[in-house]
This record gives structure tokens, C-alpha cells and sequence, in this order.
């Protein structure tokens, strides 16, 4: 008898996964700087760039020989800038010096995000050679217009070709992402995007609100008079979005994702359930032994870190209990199936913000379980965990 498929918004899941061990590998490289994104990239001309990819994948290598055995990993996730600006084959390199230093369960899932210009039926075959099981194409809209405003170089064809062309090459899992609320876009344009979206008969599905990050090029137009993206506008397509994902079979598991029974993404739920993990590359974060580490963002800084054998870190903070418990909640709560109940939720529902947010419908307080039900505030209950540890001062994290 085949077991039952597991739902994404599973509580023993969420719990299942807070346990897992994984890696992620960040790839700064991009093709052009997208106007909204703030994530460390870095473009042709910039300083490293120069250095080229092999000389990346040489010093990836290398920082993963310089992490402490651990594991065996559940996941191991590539994400950017553009993965897809690497070859399969070295991006096949990294993820065999991960199986070495680390091992892998069996089943581990390789996920890598994808940038559909990016994509062919070759790169397809041999991302599945190199181990890769999963794939997420940024996609972000099928609107003509709306990927002009977001500096895309794809076209919605390309996207949906490179969708159909990795169903066929045979990942287990295809999924793209798509960003909402970009200002000009109407409802109308919006739910033809997510129609085009769902006719192709996705595993997963994340969609984000666009988010105006400081020192973007975004950011410094809407300064200088250019419109910002509209919350009633971006809370009107939250809901068709999960309107329609549903009808087409998929579950939401968390505030912007959705997925297929069985397609959840197992690297984003050990770390939304406060899981630790490595990290390696340019600009990448962890969190491992109690200890959330960064490295620097600079790749030239980076690679001449790596060349002398030193870890290229920029900073590090160690979580201490309370600090760490806050966390998972605040993570953990971003998830449907939410948080087991222990000392802090007990605290934060008698809290007077936390009494407001229950008797608004916002919290329901199961009986084992807390969870958001309404996830277009998940942000005003972050707010309400946040305002509860500030009042107490055993809470605290040390720079070190
Ligand atoms: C690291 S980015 C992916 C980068 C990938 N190279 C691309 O261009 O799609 C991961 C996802 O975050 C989302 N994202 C990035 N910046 C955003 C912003 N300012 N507002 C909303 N969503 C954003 C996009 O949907 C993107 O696919």
C-alpha cells in the first residue's frame, strides 16, 4: 500500500521539519540588477565579477571544506542572485562536496532557482544528472507590461515554455514565484497572470508582495515621485491568488506559499520552523550551534577571503534561549499549521496585544496549537512577539 501523501500544511510536518539539517548555497550572479531587489548580487563590471564563475565555484568548495561535519542534510537549497548563470556541471561540483562533507538522507531534495531565459532542454538534462529534483522559475508575472516595470528580460512565453520544458525533463517538483502589487497593475491584469499561472499545472507556488527595500533603484524612484505599490491594491490580489491556487488544488502552508500535496518545499520548511543550517557563498546567512552567521556580501572581499583559508564572515550573533524561542514563533507562525503551544504563546495570549489579536480572529488558540488566521496581518502578530520580549529583559542576543 503507497502512504498517504503528505499535506504542506501538516502540524507533524512543521514539526517533522524543525529537525532537519540543510545547506544552502547563494549565487550572486545576475545578468542585470533587478530595480526592487535588495539580495547580494552582483553584475557583470562590479568588483569580483571580473574573477568569473569557475573561480566562484572553486572558493564554494573551499568554504565548504572549512565547515565542521554535520548532518546528514534533508535539503540542499541554490538561490541568488541566479543560480542559472552557473553551469550544470558546476553547479553538479558544489553539490558533491556537499554530499561528501555532510551526507544526505535518502530522498534529499536539491532544489535550485532558475531564471527562465536562462533555461533548455539540455540544462534541464543535465541539472537532473547533477542531482537536482526541484526547480523554481522566477517568474514573477505573465503580464507583458508589469515584467517591463520589474526590468525582467523574459518574456511571459519563454516563462511558460521553460515550465512545460521541466515538466517534461521529469523534476519531481516545478515551481515558479510571482510578485503582486506592482503599482499600475489592475486586478484584471493580475488574475490573468495567476490563470496563466495555474493553467500550468504547478507543484508550488510562491507569490510576494513587491516590497520597496531601501538603496533599491525602486526605492529611489518613488522618492523622486514615481507611485509605490498600493496595500489595498496588494491585499485585494493576496486574495484572488489564494482564491484561485485553491480552487486549482494547491495548499496554502504558508503566508505566500502554496503547494501540491507531497511538493512542499523541505528546505523552506526546516528553516520557517527554526531548523539549523549551513550556508556558503557571497552574502549568504546561517544558523548553526545556536550561532546565526553572515558572510560578507562583497564578492571580490569574499573570494580573497577564501583564498587565504580564512571563513569570509561579516558578523555572527548567538541566540540565546529566549531570543531563539521568539524567533521560531515568529517564523513558525508564518506557517498554517503554526506553533505548538509552550511558555511564550501562553504569555503572549494573555498579553494585552496578543487578547486583541484572538478576539479580532487573528490568533485562534487551539488546543495544542497557535495559529494566524487571517495571514494578511501574520506582520501585526510578528509585532505583537516582538513588543512582548522587548518588555523583558532576560531577552537577549550578544554580537559575536
Ligand atoms: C532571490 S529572489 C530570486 C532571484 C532570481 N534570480 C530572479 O530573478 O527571480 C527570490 C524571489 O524573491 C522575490 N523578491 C525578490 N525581491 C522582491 C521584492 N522587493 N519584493 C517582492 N518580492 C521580491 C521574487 O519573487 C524572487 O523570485
Amino acid at each position: 500500500m503507497t502512504p498517504p501523501v503528505v499535506r504542506p500544511d501538516d502540524p507533524l510536518l512543521a514539526d517533522e521539519a524543525a529537525r532537519w539539517a540543510s545547506a544552502y548555497v547563494h549565487v550572486p550572479f545576475c545578468a542585470r540588477r533587478c530595480p526592487y531587489c535588495d539580495f547580494a548580487v552582483v553584475v557583470d563590471g562590479e568588483p569580483g565579477a571580473d574573477a568569473g564563475t569557475d573561480a566562484y565555484v572553486e572558493a564554494v568548495v573551499a568554504e565548504i571544506a572549512m565547515e565542521r561535519p554535520w548532518g546528514p542534510l534533508h535539503a540542499i537549497a541554490f538561490g541568488g542572485g541566479t543560480p542559472s548563470r552557473l553551469s550544470a556541471v558546476a553547479l553538479g561540483r558544489i553539490v558533491g562536496a556537499l554530499r561528501r562533507r555532510f551526507g544526505v538522507v535518502d530522498g534529499v531534495e536539491v532544489a535550485i532557482e532558475v531564471n527562465p531565459e536562462d533555461w533548455t532542454d539540455r540544462f534541464a538534462a543535465e541539472l537532473l544528472d547533477a542531482g537536482f529534483d526541484r526547480v523554481s522559475f522566477g517568474v514573477q508575472s505573465f503580464d507583458a507590461h508589469t515584467l517591463a516595470w520589474l526590468g525582467r528580460v523574459h518574456d511571459p512565453h519563454q516563462a511558460e515554455a521553460a515550465v512545460v520544458s521541466a515538466r517534461h525533463a521529469g523534476f519531481r517538483s516545478v515551481g515558479i514565484d510571482l510578485i503582486y502589487g506592482t503599482p499600475g497593475e489592475d486586478l484584471d491584469r493580475w488574475v490573468t497572470t495567476v490563470r496563466r499561472a495555474l493553467a500550468l499545472d504547478l507543484d508550488h507556488l510562491s507569490a510576494y508582495a513587491l516590497t520597496v527595500e531601501r538603496g533599491t533603484a525602486l526605492s529611489r524612484s518613488i522618492l523622486a515621485g514615481a507611485p509605490a505599490p498600493d496595500p489595498d491594491q496588494q491585499a485585494d490580489a493576496y486574495e484572488a491568488i489564494g482564491e484561485l491556487a485553491v480552487a486549482a488544488g494547491l495548499v496554502r502552508y504558508e503566508v505566500s506559499n502554496w503547494a501540491r500535496p507531497g511538493h512542499h518545499s523541505r528546505y523552506n520548511l526546516a528553516t520557517w520552523g527554526g531548523a539549523e543550517f549551513v550556508a556558503f557563498g557571497a552574502g549568504a546567512h546561517d544558523h548553526r550551534d545556536g550561532v546565526r552567521a553572515r558572510n560578507v556580501r562583497r564578492l571580490d572581499v569574499y573570494l580573497d577571503r577564501v583564498a587565504s583559508g580564512v571563513r569570509p564572515r561579516a558578523g555572527s550573533e548567538r541566540l540565546d534561549r529566549a531570543a531563539a524561542d521568539v524567533e521560531r514563533l515568529v517564523l513558525g507562525l508564518r506557517r498554517v499549521a503554526g506553533v505548538r503551544r509552550d511558555d511564550l504563546v501562553e504569555r503572549l495570549v494573555v498579553d494585552p496585544a496578543g487578547r486583541r489579536l484572538v478576539a479580532a480572529g487573528v490568533l485562534r488558540v487551539g488546543p495544542d496549537r497557535l495559529v494566524v488566521e487571517r495571514p494578511l496581518v501574520t506582520d501585526e502578530v510578528s509585532r505583537a512577539v516582538l513588543a512582548l520580549v522587548d518588555r523583558d529583559p532576560s531577552v537577549s542576543g550578544d554580537d559575536c
